[in-house]
């Protein structure tokens, strides 16, 4: 499937850069996304960990990757599956120990894999001591380390929560007569960014896990960290749009340019934050060099297509990664993903997971992946091609967001069969199923109880099934990967749409390092045809995901093939 592949080469920073300034190693890289809690368990508590990661850094080795994301690890009372953090500066007891961290970023280091961690400061737990001391007294020195209103005021002005089970991000708290601010679960406390004491408080914690050797933070909900504390009313129906009315707050720009300053210039390592605003001028300007903010934008524009169903218009997605493409053709950076842990499955949500098409269409979803600009984020599980588990009833479910959204249903008097209907397509829990490793009791993820179902595909879903078939998903993923990183021209070349207006194939060229790729995907479970404005004619196959080369033009059903165009 691979036609041609040169040496492997590592990503090297140094290299002459033949188009100007601007190679960076993070640009280059191949983040892979892991979720601790349901990667691997070493000790049998049916919980993922540190050590059981480690146990699989060979596998990760062998994909390709250099970079992992690891999602919080930090002491945690699991409201939110660790975005809820008790401790910034040690490990959660489910994981393991510090001293696990510093094998596990040592191990990978020796391979070298980077390590990039979650950042978590628009929020705490509300079992972090500076949270236990600040709802303690309205007078307690830490009160100012969160957003308080006394009730004398009356009701606060509404906002919306994530997580809450009345979608009220305000919580009164009857010791002291206030109302504290949530954007997420009650028990997920926003910080306030506008108190600097705060604000050197995240950068002691960045110092302390950047200290250690880490390789950088991506920072989550970061877009919503910096609040307009005159706490302005919005017209109704503003929940519909929260990014647009209180995402990118004031002074999030300021507060980045000061942590730069502080803590990211000195040290040589990536930064990304969770969203990139509501508008490309926010996104720009997070990412903008001159500004000196963060590495790269993670839009979610693309992600957010569909709603986690299959029936989303091709031409849009196309429209939207081509905008995005092009607004960041001179200046900034991007990433480039189709799944994470906040998402359903890759393949159930942007390709076919039947039996029949799972396999051709998670490997044409790769190729995209690889093949844009901006930097692949690769979500665990998806190189195998793993799917979602579709549960049909709540108590199979572990996830806050869709076990109180189940609440307001109920509440509310809702339709609740069709709210779990729709759970089975957009519910995080899919994509949080332990990782399926061989067909052996739980997947080979644990010798005790999962703490979530393991999805019962696994006899043949698995990684072990796939190792050996040179046809698997994981396979090609590890082709693909290899692609990338032998082909500088698919990591910075210039990104051309061509046949525009296919509604079934996505087709575009890259440009750069002496050399032109030619991409085709078809996005559909039929036979397609490209333009006029696609030329095969000196086109040489590097990377196909049908196991016999193609004799025609036609694209098979989710056919990907990836061109070299040769000079004439
Ligand atoms: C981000 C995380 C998500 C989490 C939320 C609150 O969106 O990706 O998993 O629930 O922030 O921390
Ligand atoms: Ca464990």
């Amino acid at each position: 499937m691979l036609i041609s592949c040169s040496n492997n080469h590592p990503v090297a920073a140094s290299a002459a850069d033949t188009s100007g300034a601007g190679r960076k190693w993070w640009k280059e890289a191949v983040v892979y996304q892991i979720y601790p809690r349901s990667f691997k368990d070493d000790n049998g508590d049916g919980i993922g960990d540190l050590k059981g990661i480690i146990s699989k850094l060979d596998y990760i080795k062998s994909l390709g990757v250099n970079v992992v994301w690891l999602n919080p690890i930090y002491s945690s009372p699991n409201d939110d599956n660790g975005y809820d953090i008790s401790d910034y500066r040690n490990i959660m007891k489910d994981f393991g120990t510090m001293a696990d961290f510093d094998t596990l970023l040592s191990e990978m280091h020796r391979r070298n894999i980077r390590l990039v961690m979650d950042l978590v400061v628009n929020h705490t737990s509300d079992e972090h001591p500076w949270f236990q001391q600040s709802r303690s007294s309205r007078t307690n020195p830490y009160r100012n380390y969160y957003h308080w209103w006394n009730a004398e005021r009356g009701k606060p002005t509404p906002r919306w929560s994530f997580f809450d089970v009345n979608s009220d991000a305000w919580k009164y708290d009857s010791l002291t007569k206030a109302y504290y601010l949530h954007y997420f679960s009650r028990k997920q406390p926003d910080l306030n960014w506008e108190n600097p004491t705060v604000r050197r408080e995240v950068d002691d914690i960045m110092k302390f896990w950047l200290d250690k050797g880490i390789d950088g933070f991506r920072m989550d909900a970061f877009q919503f960290v910096a609040k307009d504390t005159t706490w302005p009313v919005f017209p109704p129906g503003y929940e519909k749009d929260i990014n647009r009315y209180y995402g990118m707050g004031p002074h999030l720009h300021d507060y980045l340019q000061e942590m730069n300053r502080e803590v990211i210039s000195k040290y040589d390592i990536m930064t990304v934050a969770e969203g990139a605003g509501s508008t490309l001028e926010d996104a720009h300007a997070l990412v903008d060099p001159d500004r000196h903010e963060l590495s790269m934008a993670y839009s979610f524009e693309g992600i957010n297509l569909g709603h986690g169903s299959p029936d989303y218009s091709l031409l849009d997605f196309k429209k939207v990664y081509s905008k995005w493409d092009s607004a960041f053709a001179e200046k900034g950076w991007l990433s480039i993903f189709l799944a994470n842990h906040d998402q359903p499955r890759m393949v159930s949500h942007w390709g076919n997971d039947s039996p029949a098409f799972r396999a051709v269409s998670s490997k044409m979803l790769t190729t995209f992946i690889m093949t844009m600009r901006g930097t692949p984020y690769y979500y665990n599980g998806d190189e195998i091609g793993m799917r979602n588990i579709r549960f049909d009833k709540i108590e199979d479910y572990r996830d806050i967001a869709t076990i109180n959204k189940y609440k307001e249903v109920q509440h509310k008097g809702g339709d609740l069969k069709a709210f779990l209907q729709e759970q089975q397509q957009t519910s995080r829990d899919n994509s949080r199923t332990p990782f399926q490793w061989d067909s052996t009791t739980n997947a080979g993820f644990t010798t005790g109880t999962p703490w979530i179902e393991v999805n019962p595909d696994y006899t043949s879903v698995n990684a072990s099934a796939q190792e050996n078939d040179p046809q698997s998903i994981l396979n090609y993923f590890r082709h693909a990967v290899q692609l990338r990183k032998d082909n500088l021209v698919l990591v910075y070349g210039q990104y051309t749409l061509l046949d525009k207006d296919n509604p079934d194939v996505y087709a575009y060229t890259r440009e750069g390092y002496g050399k032109t790729m030619l991409i085709l995907l078809n996005f559909r479970a039929h036979p397609a045809t490209v333009g006029p404005d696609v030329d095969l004619s000196h086109a040489s196959l590097q990377l196909n995901n049908y196991p016999d080369a193609p004799s025609s033009d036609t694209l098979r059903p989710y056919e990907a093939r990836v061109y070299e165009i040769m000079p004439d």
